[in-house]
Parts: C-alpha cells; sequence; structure tokens
C-alpha cells in the first residue's frame, strides 16, 4: 500500500472550503517550475503530449515510455505541486494487474495520481488501483483516446440517455473511490448537476463554469496550437472551450508566459473563466 499524499488531500480540502482548482498539462521541468511558481494547483502529464509535442492528430501514439520520460521531466522542475499523469491508450484496458504495473510506473516516474479514460467496465480498474493505493482521476464525456469511436471531437451528454450514461458513470467512480472526475466536452448544466451530485471534485474542460476545477491544455492557453504537423494552418480552428490568456494578459503589446499562466490561474480562482462564451 502506497502512503496517502497530503498534497490531495489538501486540495480536495480547499474545494469543500470553496476554492476552485487551476489545473494545466505540462510536459516539461521548465515549465512545471514556472507554473508551480504561479499556483498552478494540479500539473497534467497529459497523452495530449502526442498532439501538442510529437505533432499527431491524436493520442493514439503514446506509448508509457513517453508519459513515464515527461512525467520524471515535471517532478525535476515542481516537487511541491500536484502531478496527475495520464495512462496512455493500451495500458490499462486489457486487466487490471497491467493496469497496476503501469500506473505504478507513472507513480514511481513522480505522478501522485493516475487519470484514465471511460466508465462502465473502467470502473473496476478505478477500485482496483484505488484498493491498492493509487490515486485515481476518472476522464468522463469526451474521451479523446476514443476519437474514432465517437465520430470526431464531439460534445457528449447532449441527449437524455448519454447525459444520465455520463452521470451514474461520475457516481460509480466516486463510489470506488476516485480522488476526481474530470469532464471533457459536456454541457454546463449536466456538469453542474454531476459537480452536484458525488463526492469527490469535478475538473472541467469544455464543462461550464461550476465545477470544481478547471484545467487547459498549455499551448491552448498560449494560443500556439495550431493543429497536426501535417495539416495546413488554414484548416485549424481552436475549440470554443479554449482561451488565448497570452494575448489577453499582455501589458502596452508586451506579452509574458508567466503572466498568462497567473491570469488562468486568477480567472479560474475568481470564477471569471469559463465564461458562457466557452461553454456548451
Ligand atoms: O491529455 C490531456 O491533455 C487531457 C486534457 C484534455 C484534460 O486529458
Amino acid at each position: 500500500m502506497l502512503p496517502e499524499n497530503p498534497m490531495l488531500a489538501k486540495l480536495q480540502n480547499s474545494v469543500k472550503a470553496g476554492e476552485k482548482l487551476a489545473m494545466l498539462t505540462c510536459y516539461d521541468a521548465t515549465f512545471a517550475k514556472l507554473m508551480e511558481l504561479a499556483g498552478v494547483d494540479i500539473l497534467l502529464v497529459g497523452d495530449s503530449l502526442g498532439m501538442v509535442l510529437q505533432g499527431a492528430e491524436n493520442t493514439l501514439n503514446v506509448s508509457m515510455h513517453h508519459m513515464t520520460y515527461h512525467t520524471k521531466m515535471v517532478k525535476n522542475g515542481a516537487q511541491n505541486t500536484v502531478i496527475m499523469a495520464d495512462m496512455p491508450i493500451g495500458s490499462y484496458e486489457q486487466d487490471n494487474e497491467a493496469a497496476y504495473k503501469n500506473a505504478l510506473w507513472l507513480i514511481k516516474s513522480g505522478a501522485h495520481i493516475v487519470k484514465f479514460e471511460g466508465g462502465g467496465k473502467r470502473v473496476e480498474t478505478a477500485r482496483y488501483l484505488v484498493e491498492r493505493g493509487i490515486p485515481v482521476c476518472a476522464h468522463l464525456g469526451f474521451t479523446p483516446q476514443s476519437v474514432n469511436q465517437l465520430g470526431g471531437y464531439k460534445i457528449q451528454g447532449k441527449t437524455e440517455e448519454s447525459a444520465s450514461q455520463i452521470l451514474s458513470d461520475a457516481k460509480a467512480m466516486s463510489e470506488a473511490g476516485v480522488s476526481f472526475v474530470l469532464l471533457e466536452m459536456v454541457p454546463a448544466v449536466l456538469a453542474k448537476k454531476i459537480t452536484e451530485s458525488i463526492n469527490v471534485p469535478t475538473i472541467g474542460i469544455g464543462a461550464g463554469v461550476d465545477c470544481s476545477g478547471q484545467v487547459l491544455v498549455l499551448q491552448d492557453l498560449l494560443g500556439i496550437y495550431t493543429g497536426a504537423a501535417s495539416k495546413s494552418l488554414v484548416d485549424f480552428k481552436s475549440p470554443r472551450f479554449v482561451k488565448n490568456f497570452l494575448a489577453e494578459s499582455a501589458v502596452n503589446g508586451k506579452a509574458s508566459i508567466q503572466a498568462a499562466v497567473t491570469a488562468y490561474v486568477q480567472a479560474v480562482k475568481e470564477k471569471t473563466f469559463p465564461a458562457a462564451e466557452h461553454s456548451y
């Protein structure tokens, strides 16, 4: 059994006290240090690195080796911030023992908590890891590793049936002992209902302002992601939930990455981000 992490407990307590959590993706030591100084609550070593670092069209080629490498880099830059690492496709679906082995590899690389996608059968995987001392974040709603099954980057939970499936998955994950539920691209009213119905904090991306916290991909926040390396710039359009904090925080035309990250943290804490225009 791994020892319980006091930094995770502290985050859960601040949510209970009414504070919003600011999370950002992070893949290296330089940004980890900068984000820690800016007060980011959780650094997510996301498998979005397949897209924003490797230039791929989706996250489907990301491996455990990529994830553990980047988790170590982030840990080198930030010793005092919670690090969440994504379990890449193929690392947790086949059986619970393999999921445990891979989750432990991420923890030994510096993560405090692992995240994986899906409800349904994944609830038992979450329970299996939690019972063995590995903190878990469940990722529901739009799940990028299933982009092909979902028919593209589409909002989830729009029909009554799909909304009630996401709600019941969130409840089951909370009962299984996960520490957070991340909700991606779901209607704001559904995210609010889920947040009010479960005992653990929710973290939203394209899920409205009523989640317990928010996450963005760093390159989206800086306005520097322009799509897959193989695609033309003219075909790229940022998703609705993205906001360019680099442009917004510039003073006299001068932009700074530190100021942009700080502005994001402040906007999340003050609930000015996401606004209605970033929500569904
Ligand atoms: O990999 C990632 O960056 C994520 C976010 C989209 C939440 O999972």
